[in-house]
């Protein structure tokens, strides 16, 4: 990301602005997590509440963010400082959402440094039992979420790696990021492109599509599943984590908003889509193979991909190959992201303490992220991944979405704020826009986040013990009071506020 300077930095054009964008917002939420939770929640029960909550709330908000920092050029806490002081907790949150993702997300790219390393071996190791192999040798999975089993040392190694990558980026304050996209964006499409070929050609293929595909509508009346689906949308256009607020700021103040916005979401979509395909055939073959019903091929849907993926290239001709270049593609299409969830952290920490010498920030980040994310190399990583993953996506992340809607729907103001968006884009957006800021959307995630939490009280999630689901909700809880303590308890004018 550009750094903050005392002349505000700018990209170097408006496609820089659109490619970053696009970096930001295209990662393993589109091949890793997007089949998995379409898996989780029925495949084609998934997908229409995805679509209906990517048109009405995901578009909106993030017209939003674009609009909101490229308004007030500053990044998230600034720009909520400016409409509300007591709004400044809310960036504290983004950016906590912003911690938690990237201690997991790369731990989810070590995993695919294992992958890389296994496609040195011909045959491929993970060759006829994929999720065997995920289970056994990536992550020595234990039996449930009680038995902690013991650090994974590969993992460990592996998770080290990513993040003296993603601190060597950070601590460049990487300016290429729009031009190393250029290349890194393509990438995944082809590749997708390729193994969707080979998915479809496969016996049972078709099988595993019209899973994925077919509507299930006896599915639509759970509240659970749209929050999924929120969750996802948010989590997959990056909004909601104060990110792309920063990255609207590096614009100049007249510059078209619409038109990007709707670029990126298509862009995002399109993606997750195709990676929908690759896997759903993929397990569409599995179940043919293994005789099993489609929703009992693959038994923890984290691990779905890592299933899937790696057994279709296993089926490619020159298989090692493709592999190498696929886990190679994984990883870049991550960095990018994990290095700008991390900057969303920093620009925080330094904007509090100004006195901090910027490396020193950034390895104290990645430092305690990278501790952090040991809890997910042990023989339970994946279980706790499942509770925090659930936790923050659907409260935390979510709470941000709706705060972030009602400071600027009635606050700042949903009109003024359109007028300033239509009076830079060439496309024009209509007063649907104010009303899906000032009502539908803090209404309908209000409404079900609230379903979700009765749910969540009367029954532990995925049923892990109490003392889990405690850690879940202490993760959520904290931050929280933490923010509401900001906006109550009187401040000092931060310098930052002056700029
Ligand atoms: N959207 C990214 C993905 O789908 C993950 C992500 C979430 C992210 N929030 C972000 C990336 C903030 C960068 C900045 O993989």
């Amino acid at each position: 990301m550009v750094k903050l300077a005392e002349q505000r930095a700018r990209w170097d054009s408006r496609l820089i602005f659109l490619f970053a964008a696009i970096g930001s917002a295209v990662g393993l939420g589109n091949l890793w997590r997007f089949p998995y939770i379409t898996y989780k929640f029925g495949g084609g029960a998934f997908l229409i509440p995805y679509l209906i909550i990517l048109l009405a709330i995901g578009i909106p908000v993030l017209i939003l963010e674009f609009a909101l920092g490229q308004k007030m050029q500053q990044g998230a806490i600034g720009s909520f400082r400016k409409i509300n002081r007591r709004f400044s907790g809310l960036g504290f949150l983004a950016a906590f959402v912003c911690f938690v993702v990237v201690a997991y997300y790369a731990v989810v790219m070590g995993w695919s440094l294992i992958y890389m390393l296994g496609s040195l071996h011909a045959p491929l190791p993970w060759s006829g039992e994929p999720e065997k192999f995920f289970a056994n040798n990536v992550l020595q999975r234990s039996a449930g979420i009680g038995d902690i089993g013991s650090l994974s040392v590969a993992l460990v190694v592996a998770l080290a790696a990513v993040w003296i990558a993603i601190f060597f980026c950070v601590f460049r304050g990487v300016k290429s990021i729009g031009k190393a996209v250029m290349v890194s964006m393509p990438l995944p499409f082809i590749l997708l492109v390729i193994l969707f070929l080979r998915a479809i050609t496969l016996d049972g293929a078709l099988a595993g599509i019209a899973y994925y595909i077919r509507p299930d509508f006896s599915l639509l009346l759970s509240g659970e599943l749209w929050l999924a689906a929120i969750s996802q949308v948010f989590f997959s256009l990056s909004i909601g984590f104060g990110v792309l607020i920063a990255y609207g700021s590096f614009n100049p103040l007249r510059q078209g908003i619409t038109r990007n916005a709707f670029v990126v979401a298509l862009a995002d979509t399109g993606l997750s889509l195709l990676a929908g395909f690759v896997v759903f055939g993929v397990l569409g073959h599995m179940a043919l193979v293994q005789n099993v019903p489609i929703e009992d091929v693959v038994k923890s849907g984290p691990s779905l991909a890592f299933a899937a993926f790696p057994q279709a290239l296993s089926l490619l001709p020159l298989a090692g190959i493709f592999s190498l270049v696929f886990f190679v593609t994984i990883f870049f299409i991550g960095i990018d992201s994990a290095f700008s969830l991390v900057e969303g952290v920093t620009t925080v920490v330094r904007d509090r303490w100004r006195r901090i010498a910027v490396p020193l920030v950034a390895f104290i980040v990645c430092g305690i992220g990278f501790i952090s994310g040991l809890i997910f190399t042990t023989g339970a990583g994946l279980y706790f991944f499942d509770i925090i993953d659930h936790y923050v996506n659907s409260y935390l992340l979510v709470a941000v979405g709706i705060v972030q809607c009602i400071l600027v729907g009635w606050v700042y103001g949903a009109e003024k704020m359109r007028n300033y968006i239509n009076s830079v884009s060439r496309m024009k957006i209509g007063r649907w826009w104010d009303v899906c800021i000032r009502w539908v959307i803090p209404l309908s995630l209000g409404i079900l986040m609230a379903m979700q939490f009765i749910t969540d009280i009367r029954a532990p999630y995925e049923g892990y013990p109490q003392w889990a689901q405690a850690i879940g909700w202490g993760i959520i809880i904290l931050p929280l009071a933490i923010a509401l303590l900001m906006a109550f308890l009187p401040s000092r004018p931060s310098p930052a506020a002056q700029r």
